[in-house]
């Protein structure tokens, strides 16, 4: 069964600190000027670049609904219900998206306070510490309890893109899931029953930063797909992008795994087939289903399960965790399967294909696919192939730095 949608209800307004001091960053546009080859050369700067790529403004969109601002991250119902903290040497800052700008919420360095809430800090204080919060209620008037899973994801996929974002400016960074939330919230000043730290990214400073254009193509394939073929290589690719270990800081009993629904893939049977993580191989588990038996008859999922050229399941398994991490694991698992989804996303704009991620898919009827272990679940769909015709207007607001 589907959860319960009231798609007339709307998301609660981001968060903002009125009265608190406002610290515009640079603007990030400005990676549109010919490159000089170099990063942002002060700390500001890199933490404007980082914070824009990673939940900022980054494009225009034109769609039957009007025009919408959008961000380099995908969110469930794009309610976005994630905010950003960073603790830096100048103090505790907020990012608001909208104004590409800083609330200064406290002028003391809680870096260490921070690295002392985690379970396993890293072994060098870090230098970068971003914190990821969600908004309890931010889409729960329009998802029911459903929307805390929705939380959980967005909040991995925010977790992912830092991950991705300061690796490739070579600042080794950790993604953390176990902390003390009581003393973390009280340094953030959070309202428990309102907000709640979710991941914490620590790192290196970040040697050089820069928007690389599949960073700033990924976007919801909303037009549709082409149902035409993709070759397996293609597909093979997205995986074995996506499949990359996580850095996180724990392991998981039993990890996400990979299962392609294929229909239009040149090589590949049509039908379930597990990723094995061992060979990265494609091993036939269930043969003749398409993406289109994910999705409920006349649902919304229907049409583009048929035309994608297949659905990436990303699946995990909630019993193994619980016994280790206790009632945290719902959330740290939803975390990764979110992290990977940002992977799956962004690998597929590198191949040129669209993409887009799907909730709404009949978890029974994608787990009996599966054919796994009873315990391993789906925990969402990302369908694949070329997106239909030029795909749904849109305006970047960055622009990808020229190779040097
Ligand atoms: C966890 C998650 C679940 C999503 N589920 C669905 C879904 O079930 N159906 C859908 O059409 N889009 C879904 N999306 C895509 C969002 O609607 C989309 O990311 C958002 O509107 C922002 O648009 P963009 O991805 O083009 O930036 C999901 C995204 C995320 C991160």
């Amino acid at each position: 069964m589907l959860p319960v949608i009231d798609p007339a209800a709307s998301s609660t307004a981001p968060k903002h600190h009125p009265g608190v001091p406002v610290l515009p960053l640079p603007s990030p546009p400005a990676f549109g000027s010919p490159s000089t080859g170099h990063g942002p050369d002060s700390s500001m700067e890199w933490l404007g670049v980082l914070l824009a790529l990673l939940n900022g403004v980054t494009r225009i969109d034109w769609s039957g609904a009007g025009v919408s601002a959008g961000r380099p991250v995908p969110s469930g119902g794009g309610a976005y219900p994630g905010e950003v903290y960073a603790a830096t040497p100048a103090g505790l800052c907020h990012y608001v998206p909208s104004a590409h700008a800083l609330e200064l919420l406290s002028r003391t360095d809680l870096r260490a306070d921070v690295t002392r809430t985690l379970e396993r800090p890293p072994l060098t204080p870090p230098e970068s510490v971003l914190l990821i919060t969600s908004r309890l209620g931010a889409n729960l008037a329009r998802y029911g309890p459903f929307g805390h899973r929705l939380q959980a994801l967005d909040t991995g996929v925010l977790t992912g893109q830092a991950l991705t974002v300061l690796a490739s400016a070579g600042a080794e960074p950790r993604a953390h899931a176990r902390f003390a939330d009581g003393e973390l919230g009280r340094l953030l000043g959070l309202d428990p029953r309102a907000e709640r730290v979710h991941a914490i990214v620590t790192a290196r400073a970040p040697r050089d930063i820069a928007p690389g254009t599949p960073l700033l193509r990924r976007r919801t394939a909303r037009s549709g797909f082409e149902p035409v073929p993709v070759p397996l290589a293609t597909v093979l690719t997205v995986l074995a992008e996506t499949a990359r270990p996580l850095p996180l800081d724990h392991v998981a009993p039993v990890d996400c795994e990979l299962y392609v629904i294929a229909h239009r893939v040149t090589g590949l049977e049509t039908g379930c087939h597990r990723r094995d993580p061992r060979t990265g191989r494609l091993v036939p588990v269930a043969a003749g289903v398409t993406p289109r038996a994910l999705f409920p008859p006349g649902g919304p999922g229907e049409l583009a399960g048929f035309e994608a050229a297949c659905a990436v399941l990303v699946t995990g398994d909630y019993e193994s965790g619980y016994p280790l991490h206790g009632d945290r694991w719902y959330r740290m698992l939803n975390l990764r399967a979110g992290a990977v989804a940002q992977r799956i996303g962004l690998a597929a704009a590198r191949a040129g294909l669209g993409a887009g991620l799907r909730c709404d898919v009949d978890t029974p009827a994608a787990d009996a696919l599966l054919r796994a272990a009873p315990d391993r679940t789906t925990l969402l769909a990302a369908l694949l192939g070329p997106e239909r015709g030029n795909g749904t207007p849109s305006c970047p607001l960055l622009h990808p730095r020229a190779p040097s």
